[in-house]
């Protein structure tokens, strides 16, 4: 394939870390990035140049631009951080595969981006572009923190922002693995679709009742660890509601409130835990041969239908400053940026 010099890309117009906490909304990318005609990279020894076909749009990749996550944004690098393409260039056997990928050298909201080799992960003929294209950020991180509901050795387990894309992968988990999913979620509209996918009970945070249907549930089925993708005052509730020994896994913070730690005792007396889960430490640590098998994994669970992904919209990068933060508004499904047109 002819590789151009020049390619339209979404640029960042900040450096470093902006200090704010205001979630993963946006109503407006001009502030943040740049429609612009940048060089094409080049990859160096390691790396890979891929024309990107689809990149998945995350609640992640919203704090990054916002200088809101774990790493610093980088003045002039386009953004984005998954998506699938075709390899066009570097030094791996994969050139002319298409694969999904994790951009770490140059951004995925471009016609072209650049990453090591070793993260490429080559897709099967057919595995669907919109399940390719976020292959790793949620499905990797439903299946590892899923290992740490099977430890846990309870037969149900809690998770909120339920109805996100990853709630529904870790409600398929559950389902499959015979573990009860409790659902959380702040729209009881959610509840009948939540259910069908295999969650055995919803709680509804935003409910009168909440807190005394919670309360009900966790007597019953005694789930000990809370997956915990919002961080707010009804979470820390719920947490100290749980039996002795729960876990209260952080892995995202979808709200801006900060909670009240009103039970510090259960620590100590109860054996109750506090922790976060980072997809990123999670890959340096975990034992090298859990990541083949969790991508041949999640290939045939998308494959066979037992995963699937929801689509809110698919942006051309053309008028994704304009277009992509009203996809992102919508309920109930992902946004992608196609960069082929
Ligand atoms: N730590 C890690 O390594 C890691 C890896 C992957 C993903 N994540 C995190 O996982 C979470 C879900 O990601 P996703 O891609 O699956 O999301 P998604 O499909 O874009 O869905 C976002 C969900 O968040 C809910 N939400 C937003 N603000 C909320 C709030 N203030 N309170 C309660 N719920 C709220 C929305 O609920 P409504 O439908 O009611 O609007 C929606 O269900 C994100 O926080 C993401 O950053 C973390």
């Amino acid at each position: 394939m002819n590789v151009p010099t020049q390619m339209q890309a979404l640029v960042q117009r900040h450096d470093g870390y902006a200090n704010t906490q205001t979630g993963p909304m946006i109503d407006d990318l001009s502030p943040l990035l740049t429609h612009q005609t940048i060089p094409v990279p080049t990859p160096g020894p390691g790396q890979a140049l891929i024309k990107v076909h689809l990149a998945a749009v995350n609640p992640s990749d919203v704090h990054f631009i916002k200088g809101e996550y774990g790493q610093p944004r980088i003045k002039g690098i386009p953004a984005g951080f998954e998506a699938v393409g075709e390899v066009v260039a570097g030094d791996t056997p994969l050139v002319g595969q298409r694969v999904s990928f994790f951009a770490s050298a140059s951004g995925t909201w471009a016609e072209y981006a650049m990453t090591d080799v070793s993260g490429l992960v080559p897709c099967r003929p057919e595995f669907a572009d919109v399940d390719a294209a976020g292959q790793l950020v949620n499905p990797l991180t439903a299946i590892a923190m899923f290992d740490l509901v099977r430890q846990s050795g309870a037969d149900s387990f809690v998770l909120n922002a339920a109805g996100s894309q990853l709630g529904k992968l870790l409600i398929g988990l559950g389902r499959d693995a015979g573990i009860k999913p409790i659902a959380v979620v702040r729209r009881a509209a959610q509840g009948d679709a939540l259910r069908a996918l295999g969650a055995a009970e919803v709680i509804v945070s935003h409910s009168s009742d909440a807190i005394g249907a919670a309360s009900d549930v966790f007597k019953t089925l005694k789930p000990r660890v809370l997956l915990d993708a919002v961080g707010d005052q009804f979470t820390a509730d719920l947490f100290f509601l749980m039996p002795s020994h729960a876990r209260w896994v952080n892995y995202g913070k979808l709200s801006t409130e900060k909670p009240a730690l009103g039970e510090m005792g259960q620590l100590i007396f109860q054996n109750k835990v506090i922790e976060g889960f980072w997809l990123t430490r999670w890959m340096k640590q975990t034992d090298p041969t859990r990541i083949p098998q969790a991508f041949a994994e999640i290939q045939e669970r998308f494959v066979t239908g037992q995963w699937k992904t929801d689509v809110a919209g698919i942006v051309p990068l053309s008028k994704a400053m304009a277009d992509l933060p009203q996809v992102l508004g919508k309920p109930d499904g992902k946004a992608f940026i196609d960069a082929r047109c």
